[in-house]
């Protein structure tokens, strides 16, 4: 006799705990950063599109398909198409999250050390060549980076052990209300800064002329990554659903969350940005080296500063929550690993594995793989490859395996919803169209 799976305590705790997942380092890091990078306003009513007409009709796939399936994403795999090669689907998804993990926590525990630097005043009158060194003091540290993501891995695993309901949930219902009210907090303190409305303007004022093919695959591939598409963890989720849950609708909230987020952060990062009169186009550092150097010449900095690395950190852990629960959900279902054993050891596997991405941006700087530090190419390989990857064959499958009748059954729960045919329409012929696009051109790159 199988066990009976574990379920979610409520909806409002599912969608808290799938917003969690979402809601991680792509909307606080990633977002600005890439926004600043392609334009500011044009950029975002872009992502805004493309939020409606990829990323809710993938996530309605890949909860549907976990709730029929009621497995990991390997066994959805097997248990709907029985026989077939398409379990590798799943395989990867796994370990893209195995791979994602052992990056993600290593960036994550750079922001738990950033917690305790603003509370110690270690950024104090520093100027920005000064906040560059202290940061490259700590990311190229042969062992202090490591304790940090490991002291952060021992709590993405320490969550995951207690359950679907009793960890994953319960923790996502207290750490998101807290991230919501930081975010705000920080919001108001960053637009009423003297000087700040012309970042405002920047972020909200499209210019299309800053637009490119490019800018295109970077604000796709930025969806996928920011609402967990493409490797299984919605499977998952979804998987701990019960029939009569309404995915469309906790589908738009979810995404509806995930997009407030974004644009929030936005307007705590670049509007500060601005107020100092500083570039928003610097790129992935602006986290790390831009914001300090604001912060630091604010009233109260060193608490802004510590609340704006408390909200990242907490963005993270519930995002890691959903990376490691994809792996042990796969030895659980399929291995028969109690997860009592599971979120221990593979957490641990996945530390082991983060090591190099961490000293890669250290001691082991000259090692390259296709020409990038380990870190970097870890993260271009997942968000770049295998998540368009497993976006398109999960899309393929809904569209032309599964079929109209199941596919719209499956989403449904068996009801009619709105949109049902428009649906059905993207997920078998535009989605494929658009994610082989990305992928291709992401290989040409
Ligand atoms: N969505 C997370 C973020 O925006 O940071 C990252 C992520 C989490 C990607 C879980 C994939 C995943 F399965």
């Amino acid at each position: 006799m199988a066990k009976k799976r574990e379920q979610w305590g409520s909806r409002i705790g599912f969608i808290v705990a799938a917003a969690g997942s979402a809601i991680g380092l792509g909307n606080i890091w990633r977002f600005p950063t890439v926004t600043g990078q392609n334009g500011g306003g044009a950029f975002v009513l872009l992502y805004l599109v493309l939020v409606f007409l990829v990323g809710i009709p993938v996530l309605m796939v890949e909860l549907s398909l976990g709730r029929k399936a009621q497995r990991n994403p390997v066994g959805a795999f097997k248990t709907l198409a029985p026989g077939t090669l398409w379990k590798w689907v799943g395989a990867m998804g796994v370990a893209a999250g195995f791979i994602i993990l052992s990056f993600y926590s290593v960036i994550a525990g750079w922001s738990v050390a950033y917690i305790f630097k603003f509370l110690l005043g270690a950024f104090t009158g520093l100027s920005p060549a000064g906040i560059a060194q202290e940061f490259n003091a700590l990311v190229t540290h042969p062992v202090i980076p490591l304790l940090w993501h490991g002291l952060f891995m021992l709590l993405t695993a320490g969550i995951v052990v207690l359950g679907v309901a009793w960890g994953i949930e319960r923790w996502n219902k207290i750490l998101m209300p807290m991230l919501l009210v930081l975010l705000i907090v920080l919001v108001v303190r960053s637009v009423t800064l003297d000087g700040a409305r012309e970042g405002v303007y920047w972020l909200l004022r499209p210019d299309f002329s800053q637009l490119s093919f490019a800018s295109v695959l970077t604000a796709l591939g930025q969806v996928f990554f920011s609402l967990s598409l493409g490797m299984g963890a919605m499977i998952t989720y979804g998987s701990y659903l019960g029939a009569r849950e309404n995915i469309p609708g906790s589908a738009v909230y979810i995404a509806l969350a995930d997009l407030a987020v974004a644009l929030l952060a936005g307007l705590v990062i670049i509007p500060a940005v601005f107020a100092f009169g500083l570039n928003p186009e610097t790129g992935p550092p602006l986290i790390f080296l831009t914001l300090p150097a604001v912060f630091q010449r604010m009233p109260l900095g060193g608490l802004f500063g510590a609340m704006f690395f408390f909200l990242l950190s907490i963005a993270a852990l519930t995002s890691a929550i959903s990376l490691l629960e994809v792996v042990v959900a796969y030895f659980v279902d399929e291995l028969n690993w109690s997860r009592a054993v599971a979120a221990p050891v593979l957490g641990f596997a996945i530390f082991l594995l983060g090591i190099p991405s961490s000293l890669s941006v250290g001691p082991l700087a000259g090692f390259k793989l296709w020409g990038m530090p380990i870190l970097d190419f870890k993260d271009w390989f997942t968000a770049v490859i295998m998540l368009p990857l497993g976006a398109l064959l999960t899309v393929i499958f809904a569209g032309w395996v599964w079929g109209r009748r199941r596919a719209l059954e499956a989403a449904g729960g068996g009801r009619p919803f709105v949109l049902a045919d428009f649906w059905y329409f993207l997920v078998r012929w535009l989605l494929p169209v658009a994610l082989a696009g990305i992928l291709f051109s992401g290989l040409s790159r």
